[in-house]
């Protein structure tokens, strides 16, 4: 298609690094309208056949989504494969509430959002590249998501300006595409409202310490937008640094099995946290040191915006499950995600086509 060719032209990459797209400026606005009204008029395949045929579903597909009755579009996950997010999900109660997701591809985790019974879901990616699949399937799955192009992940809390607050953000899959995982944290945390939810999961290797290896010559693996796997113990003390309290979490530990993603070098595999925003930060009253960080640190002031999260609405999520008390950590009130990986035994594989990355027509969870 001619348009996907300009996508990979350097041209449009130009464009992007000029990060066009992260200002509200006149051309991204025009683009973007461009991209929505296409959608909107195009009509989608009706019969089985006619999807088949279309470039819609031979088109590259993150998800394997069934769009019509029997007719899934090829994932580039097998289908055993565990979607982490979506088995936590589940177990969020955000009825009524508001929905954000970022890194949406082509709409799984937003449909679902909307089943759940959210009453607004925000759906994002970083460019308009997959916009045709997120309309299809919101149009398919009658899903009445709002997408929004967000740019880079960076400054997202003056990227959704006003006063915006979520009951339930989802950043999963993300955190080591970025050269700064912190600075993504501070943008995205002061859009969570009091006692929000907001589901967390990246790549980390299995191993006590407070570093982060770096994906230097693809060593964790080869994969080219990869960067960073903080340890177990390091993921754990940045959600308490911005405010998170781990409440739940599943593990995924990467296996021989797994081309992509296997290293037999490093003990590593993919985590995913459910936490709750707190006011303070989660840490035991003897850590001075984080405190006086978050009251004293540029980084604080200029990308951290304290005052629109103290703002923030109270939110109508709750978490159903509890935490298990042999797995708290020392505050005594969330969960310890190094105990909670060492004690607990992993996901290994979905067993069950809802807690892969298929979606079919009639899931709702
Ligand atoms: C691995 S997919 C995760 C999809 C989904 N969140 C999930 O958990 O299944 C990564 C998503 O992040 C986006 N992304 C990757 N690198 C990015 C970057 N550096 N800045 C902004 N978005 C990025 C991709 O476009 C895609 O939407």
């Amino acid at each position: 298609m001619k348009y996907e060719r300009f996508l990979k032209s350097p041209v449009f990459k130009r464009f992007v690094r000029k990060r066009l797209f992260d200002r509200a400026s006149i051309v991204n606005r025009l683009l973007s309208a461009w991209f929505r009204t296409r959608g909107a008029v195009r009509p989608l395949p009706r019969s089985a056949e006619g999807l088949r045929n279309s470039e819609l579903y031979k088109q590259w597909w993150y998800y394997g989504i069934e769009l019509l009755p029997d007719v899934v579009t090829k994932s580039t996950f097998p289908q055993d494969f565990p979607l982490l997010p979506r088995m936590l999900l589940r177990n969020c109660d955000f009825s009524g509430g508001d929905c954000l997701d970022i890194g949406s591809v082509e709409g799984l985790i937003p449909v679902l959002m909307c089943r759940q019974g959210a009453r607004r879901v925000v759906a994002t990616n970083p460019h308009l590249y997959n916009y045709d699949k997120v309309q299809a399937v919101r149009k398919y799955y009658r899903a009445g998501f709002d997408f929004r192009q967000i740019g880079s992940l960076y400054d997202l809390s003056k990227k959704f300006g006003g006063s915006q607050g979520f009951d339930l953000i989802n950043l999963s899959g993300v955190l080591y595409h970025v050269y700064s995982p912190m600075h993504v944290l501070a943008g995205l945390r002061p859009l969570l409202k009091k006692d929000g939810l907001m589901i967390v999961s990246t790549n980390v290797v299995n191993r006590l310490g407070f570093t982060m290896e770096f994906n230097e010559r693809g060593k964790l693996q080869r994969e080219g937008t990869t960067f960073w796997y903080p340890t177990i113990p390091l993921f754990d003390y940045l959600l308490r640094y911005f405010k998170l309290l781990p409440l739940d979490a599943l593990y995924y530990p990467y296996g021989p099995g797994d081309q992509v993603r296997y290293t037999p070098d490093f003990e590593s595999g993919y985590l995913c946290v459910v936490c709750r925003a707190t006011d303070e930060p989660a840490f035991g009253s003897d850590d001075e040191w984080a405190l006086d960080s978050i009251d004293d640190s540029y980084e604080t002031i200029l990308l951290w915006d304290q005052e629109r999260l103290s703002r923030q609405a109270k939110s109508v999520s709750s978490y159903r499950v509890p935490i298990d008390p042999s797995l708290l950590s020392p505050e005594n009130r969330s969960l310890d995600l190094y105990k909670m990986v060492a004690q607990t035994p992993p996901v290994v594989k979905a067993e069950r086509s809802q807690d892969s990355h298929y979606l079919h027509l009639a899931d709702r969870i």
